[in-house]
C-alpha cells in the first residue's frame, strides 16, 4: 500500500472514530452532539500539517498521517469502560503513539516511518515548552497542533465546543471580546520551526481581526474595513 493510501485509511478510520467518540459521548449526556470537536480540530491539524510540511523537509503524507492519529487516544472507545477511556485520554500521548502503531502496522506501513510517527505522536502533548524537537516529524506535529489552537479555526472549534459540550451560557458578544490570550503568544514561541511562527503570526493576526469584526458585527455595527 502506498504512503498516499495509508494517509486516505488514517483519514477514515479517525472519521469513524471520532464517530464512535461522538455518539458515546452523546448517550452519555442523554443529546445528541452537534459538533464533533474531535474532528474537526483533527482535520485543521491534518492541513496545516500537510501545508507546512515541504517547509520543514517532511514528507507531505507522513505528515498528515501523524496528524490524522495523533489524538486518536482521546476517542473514546465503545469496548472500553468509562475509566480506562479516561486514562487513555489523560495519557493520550504514549497509548494513541501505540495504538497508532497498531493501526499502521496492520495496514503494512514500513518499521521507520511507523517509527517516526509513534514518536512524534508521543512528543506531541502540551502547550508550552522552552527546547526545540531535533526530529522533523515531532517539530512538524507540535507545530500543526499548536496553530490548530491559535488561530481562526481555533476560536471555532472552541466556541462549537463551548455550544455543545458545556452547560454555561455563552455570550457571543463577550467571546469574541476576549483579547489575545497570553498562552497564545506562549503557545507562539513554543513552536519548532521558523515556517510555522510566521504561520503563527499571520493566523494570530487574523484571528484578532475575525474576533473584532464578529463583536462589532454582533453588537449592531457595520463591518468595517
Ligand atoms: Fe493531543
Ligand atoms: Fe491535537
Amino acid at each position: 500500500m502506498d504512503i498516499e493510501t495509508v494517509a486516505e485509511k488514517a483519514h477514515e478510520f479517525i472519521r469513524q472514530r471520532c464517530r464512535e467518540h461522538l455518539g458515546i459521548v452523546g448517550s452519555m449526556r442523554g443529546a445528541a452532539l452537534a459538533f464533533d470537536y474531535r474532528y474537526e480540530h483533527t482535520r485543521t491539524v491534518a492541513a496545516i500539517a500537510g501545508s507546512l510540511a515541504d517547509e520543514v523537509g517532511v514528507d507531505p503524507a507522513l505528515a498528515r498521517i501523524a496528524a490524522w492519529l495523533h489524538d486518536i487516544a482521546k476517542c473514546w472507545r465503545s469496548d472500553l469502560d468509562e475509566g480506562a477511556n479516561r486514562e487513555r485520554g489523560e495519557n493520550h500521548g504514549s497509548v494513541g503513539a501505540v495504538e497508532a502503531a497498531v493501526f499502521l502496522e496492520s495496514l503494512g506501513l514500513p518499521p521507520e516511518p511507523a517509527r517516526q510517527i509513534h514518536q512524534a505522536i508521543a512528543n506531541h502533548v502540551g502547550y508550552l515548552k522552552d527546547y526545540p524537537l531535533a526530529e522533523p516529524l515531532d517539530a512538524l506535529l507540535w507545530d500543526a497542533d499548536k496553530l490548530s489552537k491559535i488561530g481562526v479555526a481555533g476560536s471555532l472549534h472552541l466556541l462549537g465546543a463551548r455550544l455543545t459540550q458545556k452547560n454555561e451560557f455563552t455570550d457571543l458578544v463577550q467571546y469574541f471580546s476576549q483579547p489575545d490570550l497570553e498562552l497564545h503568544r506562549g503557545i507562539r514561541d513554543s513552536l519548532n520551526t521558523e515556517a510555522a511562527r510566521r504561520w503563527a503570526d499571520r493566523e494570530m493576526a487574523a484571528a484578532a481581526e475575525f474576533r473584532r469584526q464578529a463583536a462589532h458585527a454582533l453588537a449592531g455595527g457595520t463591518l468595517q474595513g
